[in-house]
């Protein structure tokens, strides 16, 4: 039997991506397909999205989703189902999908992603003709709310699927006051403790985690971060109390895209074998910032600018990373000072450090090519993709040993480059002291170019692909089905 899910997003590839959560949306349906889950993907009608679209036709129609006019599109994704809300009052602007031109949040996010939430629960309830689904499967709080209609007001007649919740970041939760709960058209009992009610306002992804059948979050350390005060972000209580629901996935990379020996954007591809041509790379990638040439390591980091990837720790252990011969090519982009602090850092260290702000794809696969090492210091990290496009391309991974960056980064300690399994460099607590030692960790075993070596290649052998946990969603899917009936 195959099983049919709605999985639900607000990004996506190759559509729409700000980050993680889009790579992750967008492999899953090729992840599940092997192990008999057909995953249809519902993504909101972004302008960029609805483009995308051949020959869409409308498979539903809605008069008033919260206020609001909607139709429901069809199409693919990379050759899997697609659905799309076309809502123009709500989703056809410039700007991101969820922040305006000028990078503020828009301020009507919490209906935007609450509407998005009605149809979600509508269609995975059966609204749409010949498309039923057995599981649905809402990703982050924009698409939480989905969960918390399907149980409070769930269309008449409609069906009643299992559900799960995954949380690819807990930083982020949809937390609105009180007084738009009128305007989420759920009845009365729905704002309580055991529901969408959160100190005193509205949570959408808290009442997602309480009406979900199983919770999963993107990495087994972070199923159990989540557990504690410090990575719980306050509802650390609401997992403990569904501590036997929690799943950690941990995410996989999609090795067709970010696959060294075929990257059409390299200007050499190179194999575990092959380690030589990476040096074509490295050259290209100095030249391409403007940095010296040199045999030294080069690091390389790409990533949001922001507190949560210890971003500003990073700022501070700049003079010490070049006071120990390393270089520095940084891609990134957010917090506004942090880019200009990093601005103001490649000046007073031309040749050796080199920044670009704003978002580029093929110069992030460059990077990773050329680069020696890739600096992940996140103080929380779900899962993180860097790391693990870092360890298949041989950039080898220097991190903060927290979530997914725990369990997917072996240290370099004695043991692990006596059995020849070492792939980077981990270190406690996000410091400067200890980004400061990694940094020196780092440049000395990059020196003994045999251990060296070795890290690259174990790395690059390392399963990073999406067949484990392609599978364990769809055991976990199974599950869910099999306690339903
Ligand atoms: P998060 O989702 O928290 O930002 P992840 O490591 O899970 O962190 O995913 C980030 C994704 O976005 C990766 O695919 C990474 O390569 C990409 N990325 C981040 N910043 C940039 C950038 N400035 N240019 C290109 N790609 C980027
Ligand atoms: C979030 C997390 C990141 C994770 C990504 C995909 O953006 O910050 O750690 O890799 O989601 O799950």
């Amino acid at each position: 039997m195959t099983i049919r899910v709605l999985s639900v997003a607000s990004e996506a590839v190759p559509l729409i991506k700000t980050g993680g959560l889009a790579d992750v949306a967008g492999a899953l349906p090729a992840a599940v397909a092997p192990h008999g889950v057909e995953m249809t993907t519902l993504l909101p009608g972004y302008p960029a999205v609805v483009k995308a679209l051949s020959r869409p036709r409308a498979l539903h129609v809605w008069d008033d989703l919260l206020g609001e006019k909607g139709r429901l599109l069809g199409g693919k994704i990379d050759g899997h189902p697609l659905l799309v809300l076309d809502a123009p009052a709500l989703f056809q602007r410039e700007g991101g999908p969820y922040v305006d031109s000028s990078g503020r949040d828009w301020a009507d996010n919490w209906r935007r992603f609450a509407a998005f939430g009605r149809a979600a629960a509508d269609i995975a309830a059966g609204a749409v003709k010949a498309r039923a689904f057995d599981i649905l499967h809402a990703h982050d709080w924009q698409a939480a709310m989905a969960l918390a209609y399907l149980r409070f007001a769930p269309p008449r007649d409609g069906a009643q699927v299992p559900s799960v919740m995954t949380i690819h970041n807990m930083a982020f939760q949809g937390y609105y006051g009180a007084d738009l709960f009128a305007g989420l058209r759920l009845p009365p009992h729905a704002f309580a403790v055991d529901g969408i009610e959160y100190h005193g306002g509205v949570g959408f992804l808290k009442a997602g985690l309480e009406a979900a059948s199983a919770i999963t979050t993107v990495s087994p350390t972070y199923a159990r971060e989540i557990r504690t005060a410090e990575f719980g972000m306050g509802l650390e209580g609401l997992i403990l109390s569904r501590g036997d629901r929690v799943h950690g996935i941990v995410n996989g990379i999609d090795t067709a895209q970010w696959n060294p020996q075929t990257d059409p954007a390299l200007e050499a591809r190179f194999s575990a074998k092959a380690l030589g041509k990476r040096v074509a790379n490295k050259r290209a990638l100095e030249s391409e910032f403007g940095l010296e040439t040199g045999d030294g390591p080069l690091f390389v980091v790409i990533s949001r600018l922001t507190w949560q990837k210890g971003m500003d720790v990073l700022l501070e252990c700049i003079d010490h990373l070049v006071g120990i011969g390393g270089r520095l090519a940084l891609l990134g982009s957010g917090d506004k000072a942090m880019e200009n602090a990093f601005h103001a850092a490649a000046m007073r260290h031309p040749g050796k450090v080199a920044v670009r702000i704003g978002y580029d794809e093929a110069l992030s696969h460059r990077m990773q090519a050329g680069g020696d090492a890739i600096l992940v210091p996140s103080r929380f990290e779900p899962c993180g993709l860097t790391q693990l496009y870092g360890l298949a391309y041989g950039c080898v991974p220097v991190v903060a040993r927290t979530g997914g960056l725990a369990d997917t980064v072996i240290d370099a300690n004695l043991a692990a480059v006596m059995g020849n399994v070492a792939t980077g460099v981990q270190f406690s607590g996000v410091h400067y002291a200890s980004l400061a030692d990694a940094l020196s960790r780092a440049v000395t075993l990059y020196w003994q170019g045999d251990t060296w070596r070795a890290m690259q290649r174990a790395g690059m052998k390392t399963d990073f692909s999406w067949s484990r946990s392609g599978k364990a969603y769809a055991d976990l899917y199974a599950s869910l089905i099999a306690e339903k009936t």
